[in-house]
């Protein structure tokens, strides 16, 4: 018995060592020189070899969405790489469906460029680009939920449809070595195009929320990207169900935006989650937009409310709104913004209303 213990360990070791190997000589040691990256056919970048696609692609202003910021745990930065990517690698299998595999839909932030290669990116992927910001306005809605309004200052202005996201930099700082992406999703309307406002939560130990609650003040210069993202309002005039919780306010603010600036009139419900009395915000904002769109209703929801809160309001959580008051039919869509299980339970309690999936958007978070 031993024996075998004793073999298995020696071969895992040398299976582990070989494998450091390969990972180091391939980082410090290959050298792939110049390569190029030819983008939907017509579009040459020469890149030094052994980057990342994604970085290389950065690198010469070409953003995609990451919203991982490249550790390959989002899935977001997929395109076509039609030669020169080389077999799809395990840490690509999860976020690739069969169908990407056979149409050659690789992840970029795993692929490394070794040799010359041709991609194509969608068209709108190319009109992503990098902002540069000053924070004009810092302040905290609640004790874990920050608002940033950053201000333009490159001269550029930014369009983007109400509901999109945007990818914001945390450059280095103490604890944090490297500069990180994470997609924050626009809270303001259309119409401002030199600013935009963000609502970001605070996640214990978590690189950019650490930055944005702990490090960043009103005045500081910041960089982002975008915009990104096929969540958006859809210009119909089916019923409207809005469903959010937390920092899920974000991409609804805006689509609330949108449709107060467009004068759109729809029969629109928004059932919005926090868990105490403290975790909801913008509750002013809220009772304006019911006052100036003619059929919006806000609906806020508390999961954990406390005596010292005093809540007459709803109980519960957004899927008990939805089973209790949303009348089934088919003529409606919903936009959902949350959490994954939130998504997960509210499209099954929309579904059980009638609700066709297909018109169910959502942005996880
Ligand atoms: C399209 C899109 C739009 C988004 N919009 C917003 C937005 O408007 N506002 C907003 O606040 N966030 C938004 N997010 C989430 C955001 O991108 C980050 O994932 C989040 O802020 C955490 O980043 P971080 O760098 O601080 O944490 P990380 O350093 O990435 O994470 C640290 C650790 O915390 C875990 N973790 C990450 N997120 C959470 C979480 N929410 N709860 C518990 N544990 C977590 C990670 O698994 C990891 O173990 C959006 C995400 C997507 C994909
Ligand atoms: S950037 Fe997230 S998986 Fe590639």
């Amino acid at each position: 018995m031993s024996t075998i213990l004793i073999t298995v360990l020696i071969i895992t070791g040398i299976a582990t060592l070989l494998a450091f190997l390969l990972t180091f000589a391939d980082a410090y040691i290959a050298d792939y020189g110049e390569c190029k990256i030819i983008v939907n056919k017509d579009e040459e970048l020469v890149v030094e070899g052994g980057s990342s696609l994604l970085s290389s692609l950065t690198e010469h202003d070409i953003y995609l969405p990451s919203a991982c910021g490249g550790k390959g745990s989002c899935g977001y930065c997929k395109c076509k790489i039609n030669e020169g990517a080389g077999p799809v690698l395990p840490t690509e299998l999860s976020y690739l469906t069969e169908e990407d595999v056979e149409n050659n839909i690789r992840l970029t932030c795993q692929v490394k460029v070794k040799e010359d290669m041709y991609i194509e990116i969608p068209e709108d992927l190319l009109h992503a680009k990098k902002y540069t910001a000053v924070v004009e306005t810092a302040k905290d809605l609640t004790p874990n939920i920050r608002f940033l309004k950053l201000k333009i200052t490159d001269g550029q202005e930014i369009e983007f449809l109400a509901g999109q996201y945007v990818q914001l930099l945390a450059p280095p700082y103490p604890g944090n070595p490297d500069e990180v992406y994470r997609a924050y999703s626009i809270a303001s309307s259309t119409t401002e195009t030199n600013s935009i406002d963000l609502i970001i939560g605070y996640v214990p130990d978590g690189i950019v929320t650490t930055y944005v609650h702990k490090h960043l003040s009103e005045g500081d210069e910041v960089s982002f990207n975008g915009p990104f993202g096929d969540f958006y309002l859809n210009d119909s005039d089916k019923d409207a169900v809005l469903v959010a919780v937390s920092t899920g306010m974000a991409p609804i603010r805006s689509i609330l935006y949108e449709m107060l600036h467009k004068e759109i009139d729809r029969n629109t419900v928004f059932y919005f989650g926090a868990r105490t009395r403290e975790d909801l915000f913008m509750l002013d904002e809220m009772e304006m937009f019911e006052e100036s769109l003619p059929r919006f209703k806000f609906v806020p929801v508390l999961s954990r409310a406390t005596e010292e809160d005093q809540w007459e309001g709803e109980e519960g959580r957004v899927t008990d709104l939805i089973e209790k008051y949303l009348e089934e039919g088919e003529n409606k869509e919903a936009y959902l913004c949350g959490g994954a299980p939130m998504i997960k339970s509210t499209i099954e309690a929309l579904v059980e209303k009638g609700f066709k999936e297909e018109m169910i958007y959502f942005d996880e978070f």
